[in-house]
């Protein structure tokens, strides 16, 4: 099937997701958990017979509209847009269209409100092909961030988000594709909590991490940061050797981390999120001083694991511990800081 104006209403609901493990590596070559949400983004499609698009949020508000090719401009529709822009580019779509929006996914929090936007766009955009592929959709998302909102984002977010659904996990080779699904053990709790802080990806600080792998590697003449050896590292410049080491034992832990879920092994798990927060705070340094006070007080207060999950610099941090633990476990956590909310 080929260029359509899509004369019937399309209704589709992408979910959010939280990496469990192996953070900062999805452009390094490494192996990533992420684990789909309850909450998603339920978007709404309908061709309008104009040179226009028009897109609201029932959170942000009304409709805007667009014309059919503009650039993104620093604003939450740029999703929406960059999705119906790649849709017509490819032939999937033909003609302006009226986007509506409604999502229980909190922004800013790196939980990938953003990429469950452009993945939820392209698959409204593709329902009725029958090439439909959700790997090449979050292919297409992944390269929508990275040129035309301008985040040089890795794999994980459009995969996770196009392929996952609630309570599994997904062990991800971000080299080549390739995933696994694994159930969460029943007796595994995830509890997902917002530290209040917001952030913003757009704002630079991730292009900078990411630089900073890249350089890396190009100094160790490494396609994939995650290869290098540990010794090698050392050599580097005091930052860039930081990172590295980040990245290489993140790597490392994101391996362990599959056999200790497969084997149910949840104090196991719980050591390897701890070691990850460690690093991201004092490695990677993308956490801040507040949530390293949360999650030490998630762990002092019964939790296996906790680390700051995502790109970080704020947002959500994500805790294991036994279902029978978590209301008091809660409770003591929202008493220490007033500020947190539970987003899962
Ligand atoms: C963001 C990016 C991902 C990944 C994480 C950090 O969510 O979109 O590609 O790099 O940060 O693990």
């Amino acid at each position: 099937m080929t260029g359509t104006g899509l004369n019937k209403t399309i209704r589709v609901t992408v979910p959010g997701r939280v990496n469990l493990i192996g953070e900062w590596i999805d452009f390094n070559g490494g192996t990533v958990l992420p684990m789909a949400l309850n909450q998603a983004i339920t978007l709404e499609m309908r061709a309008n017979d104009r040179d226009e698009d028009t897109v609201s949020s029932r959170q942000f508000g009304d409709p805007r509209a667009f014309s059919l090719t503009a650039p993104a401009e620093g604003h939450w529709s740029d999703y929406v847009r960059g999705g119906l822009q790649y849709a017509r580019e490819n032939g999937w779509l033909t003609g302006g269209f009226d986007v509506t929006l409604d999502s229980t996914i909190p922004v800013g929090a790196g939980l990938s409100s953003s990429a469950a936007t452009v993945v939820a766009t392209l698959k409204a955009a593709s329902l009725d092909r029958t090439d439909y592929d959700p790997v090449a959709i979050a292919m297409a998302a992944k390269d929508i961030e990275n040129n035309f909102i301008g985040v040089p984002c890795g794999i994980m977010d459009q995969m996770a988000v196009a392929i996952g659904a609630p309570g599994e996990v997904i062990a991800l080779d971000t080299r080549d594709r390739s995933f696994e699904i694994v159930p969460l053990p029943s007796d595994w709790c995830v509890v997902v909590v917002h530290s209040g802080i917001a952030r913003a990806l757009a704002d630079g600080r991730y292009k900078q991490r990411r630089d900073e792998c890249l350089l890396a590697a190009e100094a160790l003449q490494l396609e994939h940061l995650c290869d290098a050896d540990v010794s090698a590292i050392a050599r580097l410049p005091a930052e860039l050797a930081r990172r590295g080491r980040h990245v290489v034992s993140e790597g490392a832990r994101a391996r362990d981390s599959i056999t200790a879920l497969k084997a149910g092994d949840r104090l196991g798990f719980g050591q390897l999120m701890q070691a990850s927060h460690a690093s991201l705070r004092d490695d990677f340094e993308v956490s801040v001083p507040e949530i390293d006070a949360m999650v030490a007080d998630a762990i002092t207060f019964g939790a296996d694991g906790a680390r700051i999950t995502g790109a970080g610099f704020g947002g959500c941090f994500v805790c294991l511990l036994s279902p029978e633990k978590v209301d008091v476990w809660w409770q003591a956590l929202l008493r220490r800081h007033p500020g947190i909310s539970r987003v899962a």
